[in-house]
């Protein structure tokens, strides 16, 4: 089931190849896909709404203006993993290609963000027409996988091209189409994520708010996207995304030791951890009692600066830091930026409502080595992680020549 937890929508315009796209739901369902129809007007003159909706247990989009369903020319692309047109009239590529909104379809065409498979059926001559093929360049110029159409007998009668391209056609570009991107493939990436606890005595320690969701993010997103990831974790509740190398630890000092080992296998470091920056300068190895008084004093010993080490140890690796801040976020990120040493720093108002520790959300300001600032606005962090892996992708160094060899053969 190569589409399972897919959301796909389905647009059926009128042509007599509509009579197919009931196989195609059939199809796209027996692959494990979640099928959404909308339907033109006029392709409720070949196929009947009760149809999709019979087989894809959903109701079948077909007026903009019904008042029971909820604006779905928004909802239904906004939630699709992809929208495929199959069948799409001569119609329906002009009005794509024009941006012209006047049904339903059409309209919620304008709102689709995801990949778009346009499958064209109609008879040879107007396929020919150079207005149709003006449509078509126009389409595929904006990044639309249009599907030529086959040759064969037409319902004219006739021979030539205009055939809906076979079901396995459509079904290898959309493959295509939901493949994800393998831009990071040959990189190896050691990200940190979460706080570290710095004893007191056995059961009290000093830490910080940090989740880990932001570095848990990035190991996933790289690791989707091809790169090999070693993810070095203080506690957290996260369990490691598929694929990851995931090694725990618990101290700063811990962090530092396994960071540095793993430095020189790795292509690019994104340091996400929240690393206590001072630990109890002599922890107790027997719980503090607190004899019924005030505890007046906690001597703190700074911790190793990691990422300041990292900087000075690495050789061609593309270094990325995060930059916790409560005000004056590009000013101190930027002051970071220089005195770590590094290729790009994330920083973000932790204050800020939506972003910062515990958030599902975050709101940040990239600086790259250049100077160049990207403000992105509140996002997923998970989308905020391919953001950073495209702008580090831009910052990756080419890869010295191993030096000469020391002798033997
Ligand atoms: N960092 C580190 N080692 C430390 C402290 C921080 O490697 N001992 C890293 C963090 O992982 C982060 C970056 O340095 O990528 C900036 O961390 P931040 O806490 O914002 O800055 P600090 O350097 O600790 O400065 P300050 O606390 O004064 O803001």
């Amino acid at each position: 089931m190569k589409l399972t937890g897919k959301r796909l929508v389905l647009g059926v315009t009128g042509s007599i190849a509509a009579y197919k796209a009931v196989g195609l739901v059939r199809t796209l369902l027996r692959e494990g896909a979640d099928v959404s129809v909308v339907m033109t007007q006029a392709a409720g003159r070949f196929v009947t709404p009760l149809t999709f909706e019979t087989l894809s247990k959903h109701p079948v989009a077909t007026d903009l203006f019904a008042a029971q369903q909820d604006m779905p020319h928004l909802t239904l692309p906004e939630r699709a993993d992809a929208v495929i047109v199959a069948p799409a009239t001569a119609n329906l590529l002009a009005k794509c290609a024009l941006g012209l909104a006047d049904d339903l379809f059409s309209t919620m065409l304008l709102n689709v963000t995801c990949p778009l498979i346009v499958a064209p059926a109609m008879d040879g001559g107007m396929w020919h027409h150079q207005a149709v093929q003006a449509h078509v360049a126009t389409l595929r110029a904006r990044g639309v996988t249009v599907l030529d159409p086959e040759e064969g007998p037409l319902a004219s009668g006739r021979i030539g091209p205009g055939r809906l391209a076979e079901e396995s056609r459509i079904m290898d570009a959309l493959e295509q189409a939901l493949a994800p991107r393998q831009d990071w493939a040959g990189q190896r990436l050691l990200v940190s994520a979460g706080p570290t606890q710095e004893a007191i005595d056995p059961v009290r320690y000093l830490s910080n708010r940090s989740s880990g969701k932001m570095g848990y993010a990035v190991a996933q997103a790289a690791r989707e996207r091809g790169a090999a990831v070693s993810l070095v974790s203080g506690p957290t509740t996260l369990t490691a995304p598929p694929g990851v190398d995931l090694i725990h630890v618990i101290t700063a000092e811990e962090m530092q030791k396994v960071l540095l080992a793993r430095l020189p296998w790795s292509t690019v470091v994104v340091m996400a951890a929240a690393v206590a920056d001072f630990r109890p300068l002599r922890p107790s190895s027997a719980k503090l009692k607190k004899d019924g008084g005030y505890w007046k004093k906690l001597d703190l010993a700074p911790t190793d600066d990691i990422l300041h080490q990292l900087s000075q140890q690495r050789r061609d690796q593309v270094l990325v830091g995060f930059a916790a801040e409560t005000e004056s976020v590009l000013a101190h990120a930027t002051a970071k930026l220089k005195r770590k040493g590094l290729d790009l720093i994330v920083g973000n108002n932790v204050a800020a409502e939506g972003s910062g520790f515990g958030s599902d959300t975050n709101a940040a300001t990239l600086i790259d080595r250049n100077g160049q600032v990207r403000e992105l606005g509140l996002l997923p962090k998970r989308e905020l992680a391919d953001h950073i892996l495209d702008v580090v992708l831009t910052l990756i160094r080419p890869r010295r020549k191993p030096g000469p060899s020391k002798g033997g053969t």
